[in-house]
């Protein structure tokens, strides 16, 4: 595991993309917490995001795949909207030391 970034740089209600090994990953800040997923919608498997970072729906309530808009709970990956609803982002494996996320 390496350090990733701060937990500050993750503006709360905000995602960030970060790659480790295994491949792509997301890491969402909110009030509950920090939570990280697999970049990669489950029902085809591609990347989540248009661009660098552009993971939150525009009232940066919900995770969004661009390309279909299937929508996402942050808190808890599950698919509220789209073609794979009831389906889960993957969790991916962090660990947060002090201030620091690490992945
Ligand atoms: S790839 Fe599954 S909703 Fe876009």
């Amino acid at each position: 595991m390496r350090k990733l970034c701060e937990i500050n740089d993750i503006p709360l209600g905000q995602a960030r993309g970060f790659s480790v090994q295994g491949g792509p990953i997301l890491i969402h800040r909110s009030e509950q917490g920090v939570r990280a997923y697999r970049d990669a919608c489950p029902h085809l498997g591609i990347d989540l995001a248009w661009n660098p970072d552009a993971y939150m729906d525009l009232e940066n309530r919900h995770i969004q795949c661009s390309t279909h808009g299937a929508l996402f709970e942050p808190t808890t990956g599950e698919c509220v909207f789209g073609p794979c609803i009831g389906q889960h982002l993957t969790p991916a494996l962090i660990e947060i030391k002090g201030s620091e996320i690490w992945g």
